[in-house]
This record gives structure tokens, C-alpha cells and sequence, in this order.
């Protein structure tokens, strides 16, 4: 049994997604939801599925490698940042080196970066006139958006489409191929 921690910041939409994607699955378990937000929705999702959940704290994530024992302590194979909004420190990064993959609202590398998160991004796509945008899942690694590309789909913008049109076409492909990337990277299987 392959056993996943997601991480997240928000309401959790990508989260719920691939929690109810396994929730009968035998091969693949979520196993912890942490969350650097005490109010965010996806906490919301522990006591509706069982799982337990943790609530990160700013001093002891950046100041004590703390987070690595609990994460073994729960045989994590894959930390998913499904919206999580903090840079991964690099212990973390060591410790579960190609372990941790993140899902970004663009066609990396444009439109990545520190502050590029939720609709700055979409607004920023809006501005520039793209033709198309879409998502992208990589590897993460101590920069943000920077780590090796695992998949990207893309979907096409129209000249009327606003900024919330183009949220909403590239979470629909968050939320269709997000658990099935996950799924493949660890069983071979969509
Ligand atoms: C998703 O669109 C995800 O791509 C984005 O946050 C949203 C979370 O939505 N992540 C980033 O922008 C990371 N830079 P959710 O809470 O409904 O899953």
C-alpha cells in the first residue's frame, strides 16, 4: 500500500478529489492531511473521511526538521501539495527527495514564481493575452515552481473568457487529471 500526506492551504477542492479517487482503493491510502491554516476547508475532510489531519505551525516547519518524523511515523510515500501555499523547506526536499509533486494552475515555466498562486495567475494569463493556459504537476523542489515537470494539459482561452472563466477550465483539469497522475506515478496504473 502506497500511503500519501496531502498538503493545502484552501478550501481543499483538489484534495477531496483524490481522497474520494482512493477512498476504495488498495493500492493507494491518504494517510494525513496537513494544513498551514487552522480555518482552511480541506481540515474539514479529516473527520468526513477518517484521515487524521495536522495543522503546520510557521516557527517549528521553517525551524526544526520535526515534520520529517511525524511523516515517517505515517509511511508517507508521496507528499501532494494540492494548493498548499508555503515554500517546502529543504529538509523536507531531502528527506523525501522525488517525493513531493505540486499542482500549478499555468503551463509552468510561464506564470510561476513567488506570488503566482489562485487567480494571480489566471489574472496574469488574462493580461497577457494567452490563446491557452492549463496545469502543470511536478516534482518540487527549494525554488518555487522550478522542480522536473511530470505533466501538463493544456485547455484553450477564448477572446471573451475572464480572468474566473480560465480559473474555471484549468481546475476542471486539475480535478480530471490530478488523482490519475498521482495513481500512475505510484502504481503504473491511472
Ligand atoms: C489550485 O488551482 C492549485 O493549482 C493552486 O491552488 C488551487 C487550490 O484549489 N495552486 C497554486 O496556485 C500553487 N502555486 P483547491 O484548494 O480548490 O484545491
Amino acid at each position: 500500500m502506497k500511503k500519501i500526506a496531502i498538503f493545502a492551504s484552501g478550501k481543499g477542492s483538489n484534495a477531496r478529489k483524490i481522497i474520494e479517487h482512493f477512498e476504495d482503493n488498495e493500492q493507494v491510502d491518504v494517510r494525513l492531511i496537513i494544513s498551514n491554516k487552522k480555518d482552511a476547508g480541506v481540515l474539514e475532510m479529516g473527520p468526513e473521511f477518517v484521515i487524521p489531519t495536522k495543522i503546520l505551525n510557521r516557527k517549528e516547519f521553517y525551524d526544526s526538521e520535526n515534520l520529517v518524523q511525524d511523516l515517517k511515523t505515517y509511511e508517507i510515500d508521496l507528499i501532494v501539495l494540492a494548493g498548499f501555499l508555503w515554500l517546502v523547506p529543504a529538509y523536507l526536499v531531502r528527506n523525501f527527495r522525488r517525493k513531493i509533486i505540486n499542482i500549478h494552475p499555468a503551463l509552468l515555466p510561464k506564470y510561476g514564481g513567488k506570488g503566482m498562486y489562485g487567480m494571480n495567475v489566471h489574472q496574469a494569463v488574462h493580461a497577457a493575452k494567452e490563446k491557452e493556459s492549463g496545469i502543470t504537476i511536478h516534482f518540487v523542489n527549494n525554488e518555487y515552481d522550478k522542480g522536473a515537470v511530470i505533466f501538463q494539459e493544456t485547455c484553450a482561452i477564448s477572446p471573451s473568457d475572464r480572468p474566473k472563466d480560465i480559473a474555471a477550465k484549468v481546475l476542471k483539469l486539475e480535478h480530471q487529471y490530478f488523482p490519475r497522475v498521482i495513481s500512475k506515478l505510484l502504481t503504473g496504473n491511472t
